[in-house]
């Protein structure tokens, strides 16, 4: 939408509180007020009262697995405000003050699934807009966001570790905010653990710990850049540090901790080819920290401290794409971000092509160009299995169809990047990459929306040249459901050698070996993914042996051949695939390995049973919620 529309349609809305109107200048960007801005998993009503800023002083007990203490909030309130609506789930809030310290009126509503429960608070009306300070104290056990892992679960097997994901709706179980993704804020925090424990968080550290006598250290973080709050992360463990260049290292268990470091080597150089595509690396440090294998995701793009996965260490540096991916998210995701999760392709698709940019700069086209063909195949796998006009395929989710997770199916990702990819190839890389760097520097530390990438497209790119708006077909791609017959498809080469060889599987039922030595990653994972979906024990045995699967050392490549495995009811692979899931908990990995037991009801339902009853309490509330729908008791 231009700005005068914006404006319009602030000036008409009826939504639009007369509040808003009356103050001198508006408490949140314009675009916010914008229909299609509007985020549905949220209480707040930022035009009314709005959180910029939060300041944490909390204490994490282990025993307890809950945090307490306080938020300390800066809101700007409008005229005549009389109410801040923040959000909150599981929270137990014990008293509200000002920033005198005198109680403010505060009242749980209902709570709605999805959604948590909204937090009232009565401020008292000025005539004049102004800033507010509220305090909250309260308690989060068992937060939803938190997961409070055991020695058990983690390499030194001493001491317990702490764990956030706050992506997308959860950190409303911790921290009492606006956790909307357009409602930007700064924050600090103080945070108190137990020695020897570190913590660590998605802000700069400040300092040393402070030894407090008792036991127990208080760290201090600062993020002075407005954030989304679904930004704010916290870990804590027996934790160590390494550098890895002037602005980047890793933290990890020191069990860990050179292998991490090995596998993310190239960080530097991967920060500095992003730079060179996009523009400046905002955020000062660039720090990541590998995690026990119980965190939900492969990876999290938390600010100045990127969360891993510990999966992804393959020993060959095959699968750090994931990296590439959570480094690109600074630019898009980070200081462009979605303004609401109907969106996400704005945040998860733009970065799945800047990954693609970043992984060509350091390793080349032939690794990029691979890695494009697995993500273009996972396309075409969406669209044979939900239609082409399944309304899910659209890049902006229609209400109906929009979780904050992005919907149901890894579009947002791969169409998303099939559409940049498509718009680099019609108007060539030079324009393309100059229009890119120009969307991130015009719109830092701002929400965006399908419709201004439209209109951005449309006045820096387009300008008015109607031919290149027919050829590039953006409202299609963006706003309709399929894939448009003007996609950049990947090249045919770059798979010709493994799909030759999978070809020849369905006849010979052989694979050399020795080609599969000299294969890549993507090379491999692109075989297995081609493989007959239908093998006899022996068959599958035979592959085992040939091409050691079960022992496999890289996550992907044992997590493909056990989908595959599982569903033709190769008995050798459930002890493997128990040992997996009793210590893995990304969500990408265990759902489906579940699912393909779970649609065999004789054979593989009792061992799903059997398997989950042992593994669920390991998992985190993410993971549990995504299994718990799929493993459902026989009824
Ligand atoms: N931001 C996402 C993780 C996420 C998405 C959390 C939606 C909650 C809701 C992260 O950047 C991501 O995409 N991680 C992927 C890895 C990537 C290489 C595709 C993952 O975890 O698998
Ligand atoms: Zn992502």
């Amino acid at each position: 939408m231009r700005f005068a529309a914006v404006l319009a349609v602030l000036l008409s809305a009826a939504s639009v509180p007369a509040l808003a109107q009356a103050s001198e200048a508006p408490i949140v960007s314009p675009v916010l007020l914008t229909d299609e801005a509007h985020d549905p998993w949220t209480f707040a009503e930022p035009e009314v009262a709005r959180v910029t800023h939060v300041a944490l002083d909390l204490t994490l007990d282990f025993a307890g697995k809950a945090v307490r203490g306080k938020a300390t909030l800066d809101v700007q309130a409008a005229a005549g405000a009389d109410k801040v609506v923040l959000d909150s789930e599981g929270l137990q809030i014990s008293q509200v003050a000002d920033g005198e310290g005198a109680p403010l009126a505060f009242t749980l509503g209902e709570a709605v699934e999805g959604k948590g429960t909204p937090l009232e608070i009565a401020i008292v009306p000025a005539d004049v807009a102004g800033t507010r300070r509220i305090v909250v104290e309260y308690f989060a056990s068992e937060a939803a966001a938190l997961q409070w892992l055991s020695p058990e679960q983690t390499a030194g097997g001493e001491h317990p570790f702490l764990l956030s994901q706050g992506q997308p709706t959860l950190n409303r179980t911790w921290i009492p905010t606006q956790d909307s993704p357009g409602i930007r804020q700064t924050w600090e925090a103080r945070i108190v653990a137990p020695e020897p424990l570190e913590v660590v968080m998605s802000g700069l550290r400040q300092g040393e710990p402070e030894d407090l006598g008792d036991g127990t250290r208080a760290f201090l973080f600062v993020m002075d850049k407005p954030v989304a709050p679904y930004l704010i992360a916290i870990a804590a463990g027996d934790i160590a540090f390494r550098e890895l260049g002037p602005r980047t290292g890793v933290w990890a268990e020191p069990e860990v901790l050179d292998a991490a470091a090995a596998e993310l080597a190239d960080t530097e150089k991967m920060v500095e080819a992003a730079e060179a595509l996009y523009g400046p690396y905002r955020w000062g440090r660039y720090d990541m920290i590998v995690l026990p294998p119980a965190f939900p995701y492969g990876g999290m793009e938390n600010p100045v401290m990127t969360f891993l996965t510990p999966t992804f260490i393959a020993g060959d540096k095959s699968l750090v794409g994931l990296v590439a991916h959570e480094l690109a998210h600074s630019w898009s995701g980070n200081l462009v971000t979605n303004a609401n999760w109907a969106d996400s392709w704005l945040n998860e698709g733009v970065t799945s092509y800047f990954e693609n940019r970043i992984l060509e700069a350091l390793y080349g086209t032939r690794r990029a160009s691979q890695e494009a063909a697995l993500s273009f195949a996972e396309i075409e796998k969406v669209l044979a299995e939900k239609g082409a006009d399944h309304p899910v395929t659209a890049l902006h989710l229609p209400l109906a169809e929009a979780t904050p997770e992005g919907g149901e199916s890894g579009i947002v990702y791969d169409k998303g990047a099939a559409f940049m990819r498509t718009v680099e190839t019609i108007v060539g890389r030079e324009r393309f990459d100059a229009w890119l760097r120009q969307w991130f520097d015009n719109h830092a530390f701002q929400p965006a929306t399908s419709a201004m990438l439209l209109a951005d497209m449309r006045t820096n790119l387009v300008k008015g040249d109607a031919a290149l708006a027919e050829k590039l077909k953006l409202e299609q791609w963006i706003y309709e459901p399929g894939l448009p017959d003007n996609v950049a498809r990947p090249a045919a080469s770059a798979f010709a050698e493994v799909d030759a060889a999978a070809a020849q599987y369905a006849t010979s039922h052989f694979v050399d070996p020795e080609h599969w030595a000299g294969w890549t990653t993507a090379e491999r994972l692109r075989l297995l993914a081609k493989l007959p979906r239908e093998l006899s024990a022996e068959q599958l045995g035979e592959l085992d042996v040939n091409l050691g699967l079960s022992r496999s050392g890289n996550a992907e490549i044992l997590f493909a051949w056990l989908e595959l495995a599982l569903g033709n009811r190769y008995e050798p692979a459930v002890p493997v695939a128990e040992e997996f899931l009793a210590e893995v908990g990304r969500r990408k990995f265990v759902q489906p390995l579940f699912q393909v037991l779970m649609d065999d009801a004789e054979w593989g339902q009792p061992i799903a049973w059997r398997i989950y009853a042992e593994t669920r309490p390991g998992y985190h509330s993410v993971t549990q919620g995504s299994v718990d729908a799929v493993v459902r008791p026989s009824v």
